[in-house]
């Protein structure tokens, strides 16, 4: 059974009446569309209001069915500042797990593994790979083990799976994923991504920027000609492709931009350096496809590989990103495997390495008194795309509070 859970409403201040009063100007049409109110990447009291608005009620990735192929396998995350254990269990099935103890709030399952059960360090208390608790250690003193069994189970969430990658909802509510993601799923179809396998991601820590910047970096092919100048050349900016908007379709914000040549990787040889995955056409293998999963899936399908961001925000101007890629088991076979995939993340990493420098630079811009609100080039399109989803969402929380607050008037 999954539990529906979400943060506690907070009031609509007027600090928040006052960006939402503002905000509809961000959505809609790139030709008419401005930046969001530079107090939505800043403010302690926006990203509280956000948590609510999007991350407790939105899908959130978590990782990919091939982190943990195995009966026991399971992995640690925390997201929207929950820790959560993702487990497949004696059944085969995937279940997204509250990883605090029912005792005293201990954490389990720390990283990732494969385990039996699992059972809490500080006294003992141990849970089946389902979340139930199986015993806990002198506690029939005080309460029956019958009724600890009944109530002290390890809430589970829903989730669901698409292309392999595992999503969990905390409010239960939301509308399923996959639905709203035709184009995306039709556009990358190909590349057969719940058949790839992920070796072991990397957590990179300590980003001192809101995550909404990661998104709009990624699928903006606007900077990529200045700041990436060099490198990028091979996926110049002029042969960037976009979608239109479809409120129908919207879980994914997402746009081709093509090679000048096949099998162009991003690295410094410009090619891909692992074989393409077999069922690409020869189109697809002239191209990579840029798509938020939306709120905090990242990823880039190109020819040999799916690289992925999992964005993990901390705080207004924190987040850790959790690296990795998918690829062929035929690839992940080959002799000099470990050589290319430390090369492919290598690769990227000299325009992440760029990104850092502009994440950081902007979330510094955006706090200050002259922080601008812009209007929008051509190519950033995406930008009121992502705008359009988020401000739709920002207004249905606050739509959603406001009979609560005429009742408490
Ligand atoms: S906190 Fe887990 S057993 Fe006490
Ligand atoms: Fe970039």
């Amino acid at each position: 059974m999954t539990t529906n859970s979400v943060l506690p409403d907070i009031p609509l201040t007027p600090f928040i009446r006052d960006i939402l009063d503002r905000i509809d100007a961000s959505a809609g049409s790139v030709k008419e569309a401005i930046s969001l109110p530079p107090e939505c990447y800043t403010s302690t009291e926006w990203y509280e209001f956000e948590r609510r608005a999007i991350f407790d009620r939105e899908w959130l990735a978590l990782g990919h069915h091939s982190f943990i192929p195995n009966i026991g396998d399971y992995f640690s995350i925390t997201i929207n500042e929950e820790p959560l254990l993702v487990v497949r269990g004696k059944d085969g099935e995937i279940r997204v797990l509250s990883a605090v103890c029912r005792h005293r709030g201990h954490l389990l399952g720390n990283g990732s593994g494969n385990a039996d059960s699992f059972t809490c360090p500080f006294h003992g208390w141990t849970y089946g790979l389902d979340g139930a608790l199986l015993s806990a250690p002198e506690m029939n003193g005080t309460l029956p083990m019958e009724e600890l069994r009944r109530t002290q189970c390890l809430p589970s969430l829903r989730s669901e799976i698409w292309n392999g990658f595992i999503f969990v909802n905390f409010d239960g509510a939301a509308a399923p994923l996959g639905p709203r993601l035709k184009v995306l799923s039709e556009e990358v179809k190909n590349h057969h991504m719940a058949d790839l396998v992920a070796p072991p991601t990397v957590d990179w820590k300590g980003n001192p920027w809101n995550w909404k910047f990661m998104q709009e970096n990624a699928l903006e092919p606007y900077h990529t000609h200045y700041l990436h100048s060099g490198p990028h050349d091979f996926a110049p900016s002029r042969l960037a492709s976009f979608f239109e908007w479809d409120e129908a379709d919207d879980g994914a914000i997402f746009h081709p931009t093509g090679f000048l040549h096949v099998d162009g990787g991003f690295n410094v040889s410009a090619r891909c350096l692992m074989p393409a995955i077999p069922t690409l056409t020869l189109e697809e293998r002239q191209r990579v496809m840029f798509a938020a999963v939306m709120p905090n899936l990242f990823f880039g399908a190109q020819p040999d590989c799916v690289f992925f961001y999992l964005i993990l925000p901390e705080s207004p101007g924190s987040i850790t990103l959790r690296v990795g890629l998918l690829t062929t088991i035929d690839n992940l076979s080959l002799p000099t495997a470990p050589l290319l995939l430390k090369g492919t993340v290598d690769g990227i990493s000299v325009y992440n390495d760029q990104d850092v420098v502009a994440n950081t630079l902007t979330h510094q811009g955006l706090k200050s008194r002259f922080a601008p609100r812009t209007r929008y080039a051509p190519k950033e399109k995406t930008l009121a795309q992502i705008n359009t989803w988020l401000v739709k969402r920002y207004k249905a929380y606050a739509d959603s509070l406001e009979p609560l607050k005429l009742a408490a008037e």
